[in-house]
């Protein structure tokens, strides 16, 4: 069913909340260690595309938003990179197994309704050895932060599109076949009352 609110507002305002100097350089570090052909899933409006280091061949993006896809387009077509859309959901990839060197998520595994799912997956279409570049929000250490993020999680979802505030991302990526090389986890800059929003985990694992 049609959602006005999902399908055209969100993808706009996540645009707007994301393209800043502070998350890329964020962006920047979590696309750092790949390689070759990169899954991309949440391709969302293509934030990522100026990021992409030299030895990236070939990106292929996994986004279920068709406004996200249109906002995507102009990056898209200034990218030098190949950028190729393919499937809808990271949940179920229409890759191949072993197929891919490497992959990347940036603020996407809080909204995919199963984030374990979509490892799975990656897991099962990165060559053993492969990359995994990330940069997520996710559950703090802290516990009056925490308790904020489990008390506002259901409301975060209807208004966010999904969004968990309180998924423990490196747990969740180590329990799906990948070691963690490298590990930040800090809270944003900016006013207390943002915290529930701000914890991040920025790093890169190895497929195993
Ligand atoms: C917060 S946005 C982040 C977009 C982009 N990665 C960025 O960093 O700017 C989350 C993205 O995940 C996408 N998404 C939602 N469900 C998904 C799914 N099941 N598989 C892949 N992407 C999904 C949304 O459409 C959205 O573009």
């Amino acid at each position: 069913m049609r959602n006005p609110w999902n399908d055209y507002v969100l993808p706009r305002m996540t645009e707007r909340l994301l393209d800043n100097r502070t998350v890329a350089v964020y962006r920047t570090r979590a696309a750092s260690n790949l390689t070759g052909e990169v899954v991309e899933i949440g391709f969302g409006s293509g934030l990522n595309v100026p990021v992409y280091p030299e030895g990236v061949t070939k990106v292929v993006a996994v986004e279920p938003s068709l406004t996200a896809r249109k906002l995507a387009r102009e990056r898209v077509e200034a990218s030098n990179i190949p950028i190729e859309f393919s499937g809808l959901d990271g949940q179920h990839l229409p890759l191949p197994d072993a197929s891919a060197d490497s992959a990347l998520s940036t603020f996407t595994l809080c909204t995919i309704p199963d984030a374990g799912q979509a490892l799975a997956e990656l897991h099962r279409v990165l060559k053993p050895g492969g990359t995994f570049g990330f940069v997520e929000h996710g559950l703090s250490p802290d516990p009056a932060i925490r308790r904020w993020q489990n008390r506002l999680n259901t409301t975060q979802q209807l208004i966010a599109g999904g969004c968990n505030l309180n998924r423990g991302i490196d747990q969740l990526i180590t329990a799906h076949g990948f070691t963690i090389n490298q590990l930040e986890t800090f809270e944003m800059p900016g006013p207390k009352l943002a915290a529930p929003w701000g914890y991040i985990y920025l790093g890169s694992a190895t497929r195993n």
